[in-house]
Parts: C-alpha cells; sequence; structure tokens
C-alpha cells in the first residue's frame, strides 16, 4: 500500500542487525513479482528456514456444481452454523481460475501453535459478524464489523476470534494481487483526491514485541493445490522489526467515503479493490441522486461479459426484492439483469439508502460450488415477473427439471 516501518531495523538495510547479546538478527525479504514488486524486510530472532518437520496434509478440494443450465442464482448462506476454524470452517461458493468466493463462520480460534500461509495467493476477508484479532507476522490486526482483511500471499497468521462472540465472514483467495484500484494511484502511489478513500484510512498491523517462544510450532503452508505442515522450534512471530511496502492492513468499509451523483451513478464509483480479472465494490449507506427526475434504483443492465456477485450485508437492498442478508445474488455474464418489479417507482423521492453489500464482478464465469447449488433458490431467475405466484410456479417447475415447462 504505502511505506510502514515497525519495532526495530537498522539504519541500512543488509547491513548488520544485532540483538544486546550480539547475535545476529535474521534478515528477510518477503516480496512480490520476484524482486520487482511490492517487498518488505523482516528482521527474525531465528532464520525462518530452520525447518524440524515436514508433513503433507493433502489436496485443497474444490467441488464444482453444473446443473447444466445459465441463469441468474441467488444462494442464501444465512442458515449455515457456525463450524471449525478460519481455513478448516471456509465453505467455498463461487470460483474461477482467478478467484475464489465463499463465507466462513468459525466456531473456534485456530489450534494453539498452529499458523498459516497461503503460498498460492493473496486473501481477503469481510467481517460481517464478530470480534477478534488477526494476529500476523507484521502485528496484530484487531476487527470489528465492516473490516476489510487483507493477506497479501505469503503472510504468515493465525485467527483469534474473541470468545463467545458469533463470527461471520465473507472470504476471498485469489493468485494476484489485491490492491486499491488503479485509476485512483498516482504515479507515486498515492490515492488520489477523487478517491473514496485514502491511506489514511489503512490500518497497519499493531507492531508487536517478538515472541521468544520455543517449542513445536507448525504452519500450515498451502502451496502447489495442497497444504503441506511445516514444524519450527521457534515462534513464527519473532519479528523484531520490518519496513516496506508488503504488509496485511485492514480497512473499514465505514472509511469508503460514496461517490453520488445528479443522476444513478454506476458500479465503478463503488470499487474498493483490483486484482487480476476481478474487482471488488462497497455499496455503502448514502444520499440518492439528486436531479428533479432522477431515478436513484438501477437501470437494466448487461455487463455481457461480467459475472457479478453481490453478497449482501445489511440494509433493505433498494433494487431487490426477496433477498435477504447473508444471501448472494450471481448475475452470469450474457443476459440483463435489473431493478425488481416495483423496485424503480418505489425508489423515487427516496433522499439516501442504508444498504451494505459488497461486490465481486468478474471477468470470466464463475462455477459454483457443491455447497452453493445446496443453498440456491430455484425461483430467483423468475422473480423479475410482475407477479409472485408466477414467479414461484416458474421456479417450482424448474426445480423438476427442464422438461416439467409446458411447450
Ligand atoms: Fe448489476
Amino acid at each position: 500500500m504505502f511505506y510502514a516501518a515497525r519495532g526495530s531495523i537498522p539504519p541500512t538495510r543488509h547491513t548488520q542487525h544485532r540483538a544486546p547479546d550480539g547475535s545476529l538478527y535474521a534478515e528477510e525479504l518477503f516480496g512480490v513479482e520476484g524482486f520487482t514488486g511490492r517487498s518488505s524486510l523482516l528482521y527474525h530472532l531465528a532464520p525462518p528456514t530452520r525447518v524440524t518437520r515436514i508433513e503433507p496434509l493433502g489436496p485443497v478440494t474444490i467441488e464444482t456444481a453444473d446443473d447444466g443450465s445459465h441463469h441468474h442464482q441467488l444462494v442464501d448462506s444465512s442458515s449455515l452454523e457456525p463450524a471449525r476454524d478460519a481455513i478448516s470452517g471456509r465453505v467455498p461458493l463461487f470460483h474461477n481460475g482467478d478467484v475464489v468466493l465463499g463465507v466462513v463462520l468459525p466456531a473456534a480460534a485456530m489450534e494453539p501453535g498452529i499458523f498459516y500461509r497461503n503460498g498460492e495467493g493473496d486473501e481477503l476477508l469481510f467481517v460481517h459478524e464478530g470480534t477478534g484479532t488477526l494476529a500476523t507476522n507484521f502485528g496484530d490486526l484487531a476487527y470489528h464489523p465492516g473490516d476489510y482483511l487483507v493477506l497479501p500471499i505469503g503472510t504468515t497468521w493465525r485467527h483469534d476470534p474473541d470468545p463467545g462472540v458469533r463470527q461471520r465472514m465473507l472470504y476471498l483467495e485469489c493468485p494476484s494481487e489485491l490492491e486499491a484500484p488503479r485509476r485512483y494511484r498516482n504515479e507515486y502511489g498515492q490515492l488520489l483526491e477523487h478517491a473514496p478513500y485514502s491511506q489514511r484510512d489503512i490500518r497497519v498491523p499493531e507492531f508487536r514485541q517478538p515472541n521468544r517462544e520455543e517449542g513445536a510450532f507448525t504452519v500450515i503452508v498451502r502451496a502447489r493445490g495442497r497444504h503441506t505442515a511445516y514444524q519450527f522450534a521457534t515462534h513464527p512471530f519473532d519479528v523484531v522489526g520490518w519496513d516496506g511496502f508488503l504488509w496485511p492492513f485492514a480497512f473499514d468499509i465505514a472509511n469508503f467515503q460514496p461517490i453520488t451523483g445528479r443522476v444513478h451513478q454506476p458500479p465503478p464509483v463503488h470499487q474498493t479493490f483490483q486484482a487480476r480479472n476481478f474487482v471488488v465494490c462497497s455499496f455503502v449507506p448514502r444520499k440518492f441522486d439528486y436531479h428533479p427526475l432522477a431515478i436513484p434504483a438501477p437501470y437494466n443492465h448487461s455487463n455481457i461479459n461480467s459475472d457479478e456477485v453481490i453478497y449482501y450485508v445489511a440494509g433493505n437492498f433498494m433494487s431487490r426484492r426477496g433477498v435477504g442478508i447473508a444471501s448472494f445474488t450471481l448475475h452470469p455474464a450474457g443476459i440483463p439483469h435489473g431493478p425488481h418489479p416495483g423496485t424503480v417507482e418505489a425508489s423515487i423521492g427516496k433522499e439516501a439508502t442504508e444498504e451494505l453489500a459488497v461486490m465481486v464482478d468478474t471477468f470470466r464465469p464463475l462455477s459454483l460450488t457443491r455447497q452453493a447449488a445446496e443453498l440456491e433458490n430455484p425461483t430467483y431467475p423468475y422473480t423479475w415477473l410482475e407477479s409472485t405466484q408466477a414467479a414461484e410456479e416458474a421456479g417450482e417447475l424448474a426445480a423438476r427439471g427442464p422438461e416439467a415447462f409446458p411447450d
């Protein structure tokens, strides 16, 4: 994001940095794109290479569901119950080669002494419900509802939810860099005046004194499509200091300053992050359009070669009918979508919305997972019909298969 420095670092990089007892700290360059992308330098008590044991844990699998049909989809995740932890409890719902998107309701902290590192891609957690701490090798990110938590590829972390607090998170994994939209940055990387947030809104991990514990610590590394447990005799959070541009951060969606206009503003004004072949957008409470004849509800649109997923967080989404909190809609490429019947007229004259939603637009088709198919509402593709009964009847027919429809 920008240059930051925490803890103890030597005045000149790659020079001797010694502990009070005279021993050398171990310097590590942590960077992407070889030595040309963003990077940070970390100084460890012990070299990060001292592995004592390696244990394969098996492949990372994802089950695709394909009903052979192309249609709008409504997937309601509200009935999911808390399960396992922030890694093992993940429920993937949509995926392609650029992104995996799902929900996780961790029931517990990760086991003591267990840490996680995704060596295949960046991760984003959006906190829908819950408070706690993401403890990372750069420091701690205390989180609350509405936080985006961005973990760059290779970050070592563990999840410690606050005890007794229910957790619900949207998660996203991508083999590319999650970053601020390029059009909002100048050539120095600074976010421009017209950007909907600024670097001041980005929370750097709170530095924590290095952990000197010795024992058995396991980092579960995701790489090459599998998980591998790497055991170390020293604690992975033994960093005495770091500096650079690559580190995990938090951004509270409440600090996204919505861009509004005299007439309806298109989805790009909500863009919050970019990555390869997809974007992440934030729909936040905002004033509606102020042209005297404005229609605040969106127009029908065919973003013909994008798949559009919206996750509904809070409030009443003004253009949707029958879509509840913690539901996802997927409006796929190839067909138009738009406001539900009645919502266009109903939006006229409204001054503001309290809706809160996160949207992920992908430029390549998404597949549903088995878990998403189990949560899908077959009526949804027909909910643009004027009558709810007609939609329900069509949905019932659709659930019985294409041959159920009369000619
Ligand atoms: Fe849309």
